[in-house]
């Protein structure tokens, strides 16, 4: 596992976000169950990294702790270099809105807002000026621009899923994180959001870390890391769909055997 190497040298590029060590247990009856089983790996800058694996092999809790929406029970995550045992819950919380974006599976949209409304939603919240210009150019460039005044409610879902990463995007987070983002969509919406994750991916200042089952869409991110059972057990750098379709066939063969 090549984990991107965590230096004290202060002339080194920083990691966009490091996982050192990350566990998770949740309540369990009268005890606990532990999730992750410590989770250490690295994210650069620049970077697109693709979390695959079985069902219940702990992804969304790995993602929910990198990006922040869940405490690690133990172990660190350095998010543009800030421990986050360093922080407050509060300051945690102000770092997560202001750097974090997190495009979930389900849409989390307003049903009775417009997508304009909806992509303008934050701003609204923080009472901060709406940024006009970059809420029209982030819903056309998820291919919604004639959309702009529709509800949700008469949206496909894979248009619902384009205005909530739109809602993302405008937050112009350094850091996003999108769970099965394209798994309930149809294969053009499904495209357009990967095309979005790609391009914010490889700006300089920015990274994706995207869970998915589809091979076609790790095989578009830079490294793809495979978890079985709440462990990193593999990983493969710019790897061909055949390449990521034998990795998990030889993850699922080898859980059914052992
Ligand atoms: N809040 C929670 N409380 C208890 N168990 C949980 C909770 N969230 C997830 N789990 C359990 O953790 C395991 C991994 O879940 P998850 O991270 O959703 O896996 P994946 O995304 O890979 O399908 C599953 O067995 C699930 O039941
Ligand atoms: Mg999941």
């Amino acid at each position: 596992m090549s984990a991107v190497p965590i230096t004290n040298d202060a002339t080194a590029p920083q990691p966009a976000l490091v996982a050192h060590d990350v566990r998770k247990s949740y309540p369990a009856g009268k005890g606990t169950v532990e999730i992750l089983h410590g989770i250490t790996m690295g994210v650069s800058f620049g970077e697109m990294v693709a979390v695959m694996g079985p069902s219940g092999s702990g992804k969304s809790t790995l993602l929910y702790c990198l990006a922040g929406l869940e405490d690690a029970t133990s172990g660190e995550v350095t998010i543009l270099g800030i421990p986050q045992s360093s922080l407050s819950r509060a300051d945690r919380a102000k770092l997560r809105r202001s750097e974090v974006g997190f495009v979930f599976q389900a849409y989390n949209l307003i049903p009775t807002l417009t997508a304009y409304e909806n992509v303008a939603l934050p701003y609204l919240l923080r009472r901060d000026p709406i940024p006009d210009d970059l809420i029209r150019g982030t819903l056309a460039a998820v291919g919604l621009g004639e959309r702009i005044e529709a509800r949700p409610t008469s949206m496909s879902g894979g248009e619902q899923q384009r205005v909530a990463l739109a809602r993302v995007l405008a937050q112009q987070p350094r850091l996003v994180f999108a769970d099965e983002p394209t798994g309930a969509l149809d294969t053009r919406s499904g495209q357009v959001v990967l095309d979005e994750l790609t391009k914010i991916a490889h700006q300089p200042d920015r990274c994706v870390v995207v869970v998915t089952h589809d091979p076609s869409v790790a095989a578009r991110c830079d490294r793809v890391v495979f978890m079985r059972d709440g462990l990193l057990v593999d990983e493969l750098t710019r790897p061909t769909i055949e390449q990521v379709a034998a990795a998990l066939t030889t993850l699922t063969a080898t859980k059914a055997g052992s």
